[in-house]
């Protein structure tokens, strides 16, 4: 499948993960694929550039080098995101503005950078990592989950500024999934096994998601096949978001 031909993309967090997975998979689609990431380590066909979403002025000198050097911008993937734990009162105000200008103003500035580029765009789209936390009261996560409830309706009202311009946006709910960040999370716990075992459980289909499961949602709707799919959130989650199973009769 060629679709991504052409075009050029860009995908935050994109050296790690589920970021990794959509730039390889955006690129074996015929896209040039650049990993704007901290540490922008990806092997070819993949471009990696260093940028810190939490800092305008890396955001803006990576998205005016992507455009130097590939001469358009097609795709954006808001994907870089960092974790947090405990409830409402378990983290300071420092942490609390650290994790929301990561995942939610890390979006607004690359949004705000490559917005210019992508109306000059016959395909441009927008993809945005949220996650099942949006939805779903996940316990000891009061945090992250308000980070990604922002990032869910910051995706909706872009989705309404953006669509008379040509300029679809869209984002991806996951589930817990198999990445090098829940791999570190497991790693941390008193039992990784029986911990792994408990996220596998409360998620209907019974396992992880695979990051390559999360980029091909991703690449679904950035695609310039998806015309037509614009404010869509795309649960990516085993049915955890809608399902209500009855217990497994042993
Ligand atoms: N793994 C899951 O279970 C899961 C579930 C739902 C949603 N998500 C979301 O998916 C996204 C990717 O998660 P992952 O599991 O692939 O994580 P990961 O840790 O494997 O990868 C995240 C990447 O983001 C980069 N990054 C972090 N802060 C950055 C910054 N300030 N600027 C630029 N890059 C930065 C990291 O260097 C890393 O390469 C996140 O937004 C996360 O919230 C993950």
């Amino acid at each position: 499948m060629t679709d991504f031909e052409g075009l050029v993309a860009v995908v935050t967090g994109g050296a790690s993960g589920i970021g990794l997975a959509t730039a390889n998979l955006l690129a074996s689609r015929g896209a040039t694929a650049v990993a704007l990431d901290l540490n922008p380590d990806v092997k070819d066909p993949l471009t990696g550039i260093r940028a810190d979403v939490s800092d305008d002025e890396s955001v803006k000198a990576a998205i005016d080098e992507v455009v130097e050097r590939f001469g358009r911008l097609d795709v954006v993937v808001n994907n870089a995101g960092i974790g947090s734990q405990g409830d409402v009162a378990a983290n300071s105000d420092d942490e609390w503005l650290k994790v929301l200008n990561v995942n939610v103003l890390g979006m607004v500035r690359v949004s705000r950078a490559a917005l210019p580029h992508l109306r000059n765009s016959p395909s441009a789209a927008i993809v945005n990592t949220c996650s099942i936390a949006a939805w779903a009261g996940l316990p000891q996560r009061a945090l992250y989950s308000a980070s990604k409830g922002a990032v869910y309706s910051l995706t909706l009202a872009m989705a309404a500024d953006h669509v008379r311009e040509g300029i679809r946006v869209n984002a991806v709910a996951p589930g817990t999934a198999d990445t090098p960040w829940v791999g570190r999370l497991l790693d941390s716990a008193p039992d990784p096994a029986a911990e792994r075992a408990a996220l596998e459980a409360r998620q209907p289909h019974g396992r992880l998601v695979s990051a390559d499961e999360v980029a091909g949602a991703i690449a679904y709707l950035a695609s310039p096949l998806s015309g037509s799919t614009a404010g869509t959130i795309l649960a990516v989650d085993g049915g955890m978001h809608g399902l209500r199973l009855r217990p497994q009769q042993s």
